[in-house]
């Protein structure tokens, strides 16, 4: 079965192509139109312009990852399944510039659609088969230790434990088959990657803001010993629930800024201490889960987890602590928004026979899991 994926919930306009074989799922072609140099110079997604974007980039997205580039001259039907199409939650506008184009293939190629919600596609970033050329290792981006567990695909056993942390999400979900999810805990306020960008726009050091601040703490090379000078705090670490709470850790900074005279000499130990405070409560939190829910899998997904501490950390603790429960991570190429992720969502979805008529889909921008 081969599915073509589509997704627009933000700003990231991409399309790929999977194709499932038994349970293994391998991408053909992954394309992503990445429109973060045009929101940069605001600071964020502005929603007008991501949607005038979406409309441009879409088709010749589409095309590339088709591989037949002058697709829409001769009106040929591509030798695709189904067509896999996010349908939120996610920015309104952006949502409607792939539901439509996705409603407008299947209705001109007669191909069936298979709606996917976005967090669930982040999910389904673990059941991609994993390529010997693997970005991990030929780029040097993970330690080789990472590498092995990412490696261990064969072994995935329910349930599972889903960390989904994203710039618009950060939730702790029971997986306990496919398609089958249960919400346990949630943030009540800022996602976990909303939270990096908003810190990294206090401290002024760029957009988007996970990224320069995963890089920023790679240069603090610790404090030999002595106290250190930031101490930002765990919110929620010791709550009796599995929610998070991250608008709190924003204000900390901006407080300890506005203390210190000499901030912008100390940014690395801000960014390190601001990650391991996140760090620290997504793997408590995780854990926690998976003692409770007695899970066999532990897996990580979204945006935030292309964090390369939270992927070594949690892999580590995981490791030494729980044994026999399996941890997977995405690659990283499949941790930010893409379509290869949506495209293997609908395979699985696909296979249950879960179709929707091009007259029935609809965007809902809320749409939950
Ligand atoms: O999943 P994603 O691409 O989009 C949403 O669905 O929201 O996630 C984007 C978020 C942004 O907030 C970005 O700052 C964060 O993921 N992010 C990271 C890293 N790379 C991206 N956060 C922490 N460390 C990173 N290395
Ligand atoms: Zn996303």
């Amino acid at each position: 079965m081969k599915i073509l994926g589509i997704e627009s919930s933000c700003d990231e306009s991409a399309a790929a192509l999977a194709e499932m074989n038994g349970q293994k799922v391998r991408i053909l072609s992954n394309v992503v139109s990445s429109q973060v140099e045009i929101h940069k110079k605001y600071g964020g997604v502005v929603p007008e312009v991501a949607a005038r974007e979406h409309v441009v980039n879409i088709l010749p997205v589409i095309n590339e990852a088709l591989g037949i580039a002058d697709f829409q001259h001769n009106h040929l039907r591509p030798s695709i399944d189904a067509i896999a199409i996010t349908v939120g939650p996610g920015l309104i506008t952006s949502l409607m510039a792939g539901v439509e184009t996705a409603k407008v293939l299947s209705y001109a190629w007669k191909i069936p659609l298979v709606a996917i919600n976005h967090i669930e596609g982040h999910v389904y970033a673990n059941f991609i088969e994993v390529e010997q050329d693997d970005d991990c290792k030929t780029k040097n981006n993970d330690n080789n230790e990472l590498y092995r567990i990412i490696q261990k695909r064969e072994d995935l056993r329910f349930p599972a434990i889903v960390l989904t942390v994203s710039g618009g999400h950060t939730m702790l979900v029971l997986m306990e088959g496919h398609g089958k999810y249960q919400t346990i805990g949630e943030t009540r306020d800022d996602a976990a990657g909303e939270a990096f960008d908003k810190a990294a726009k206090l401290l002024g050091v760029g957009y988007p803001g996970g990224p320069v601040i995963a890089s920023e703490a790679e240069k603090y090379s610790g404090i030999d010993g002595k106290m250190p000078n930031i101490i930002l705090p765990r919110p929620m670490l010791d709550s009796k629930d599995f929610d998070f709470s991250f608008s709190g850790l924003k204000t900390a900074i901006r407080y300890q800024i506005e203390k210190d005279q000499e901030y912008r000499l100390r940014i690395p130990e801000y960014c390190h201490e601001f990650q391991q405070s996140v760090i620290d409560v997504l793997i408590a939190k995780t854990i926690k889960a998976a003692i409770r829910y007695n899970v066999k899998t532990i897996m990580l997904s979204g945006g935030v987890s292309a964090n390369k501490e939270l992927r070594r950390q949690m892999a580590s603790k995981v490791e030494l602590k729980f044994p026999d429960i399996i941890f997977r991570v995405p690659e990283l190429r499949y941790t930010t928004d893409n379509a290869a992720m949506i495209a293997v969502a609908g395979c699985y979805k696909a296979l249950r026979g879960e179709f929707t008529e091009w007259r029935d889909l609809r965007v809902n921008c809320n749409l939950k899991l």
